[in-house]
């Protein structure tokens, strides 16, 4: 009875546990051709932690590569972040390359979070007070569409962000391409990132 309890609970809390290792996210990115596919270089010195809130129990914790019934992504998710040196200010981004399909991926990328002004506190949490660019977006991928891949990625932020208008709350959220924006308005490359998979509800 005690094992069973023991083993369910550590299974639980491996389900649910967030990265804790730069060189498992940057394999899980290869593994799922993200690098590629974004047109990143996926360098990460930092770990970039995403929880989605849930009504009815505590928050999901995602690693990259989980995979999460849709319903639990209604967010908006929080962040923080582990082995970070500077303070902030850090810019968040969120994109989905596999719509309306992994197989021909047109409408792609689809821009499902974009945000500046995230500070980190002493509890490792980023807030900001600022309005996003773009709102979180629960993902919604097509009945009949494989998993697709809605990625994280964590930026410093350049001192002239917040005057940028390649990208404003009323720019469309599809044919995004995070790595043409990155370039365009100086964030570098990412410092952290992390993504999960949510496929249709069945
Ligand atoms: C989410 O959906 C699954 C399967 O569709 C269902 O079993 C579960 O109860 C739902 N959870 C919530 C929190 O709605
Ligand atoms: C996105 O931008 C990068 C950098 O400019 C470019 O190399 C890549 O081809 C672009 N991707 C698409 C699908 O246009």
């Amino acid at each position: 009875m005690f094992l069973r309890f023991t083993f369910l609970l550590s299974l639980a809390s491996f389900i649910s546990a967030q990265d804790s290792s730069l060189n498992e996210v940057v394999r899980a990115f290869t593994t799922a051709n993200i690098p590629t596919n974004l047109n990143i270089r996926f360098n990460p010195t930092s770990l970039l932690q995403v929880d989605f809130p849930q009504s009815a129990s505590r928050p999901v914790a995602i690693h990259a590569g989980i995979q999460l019934p849709r319903n639990q992504t209604a967010g908006p998710p929080l962040f923080s972040a582990d082995q970070i040196t500077s303070r902030g200010p850090f810019v968040i981004a969120a994109v989905d390359p596999d719509a309306p399909t992994p197989q021909a991926p047109t409408a792609s990328q689809i821009r499902h979070f974009l945000g500046g002004n995230f500070f980190i506190k002493d509890d490792g949490v980023l807030a900001n007070n600022t309005p996003a660019v773009s709102n979180y977006l629960q993902p919604t991928p097509p009945a009949g569409s494989p998993a697709h891949r809605y990625i994280f990625l964590l930026y410093n932020q350049p001192s002239t962000f917040n005057q940028q208008t390649i990208i404003t709350p009323s720019s469309p959220i599809q044919s995004f391409n995070i790595s043409q924006f990155a370039i365009s308005v100086g964030l570098g490359n990412p410092i952290a990132g992390t993504f999960m998979l949510v496929a249709p509800p069945s």
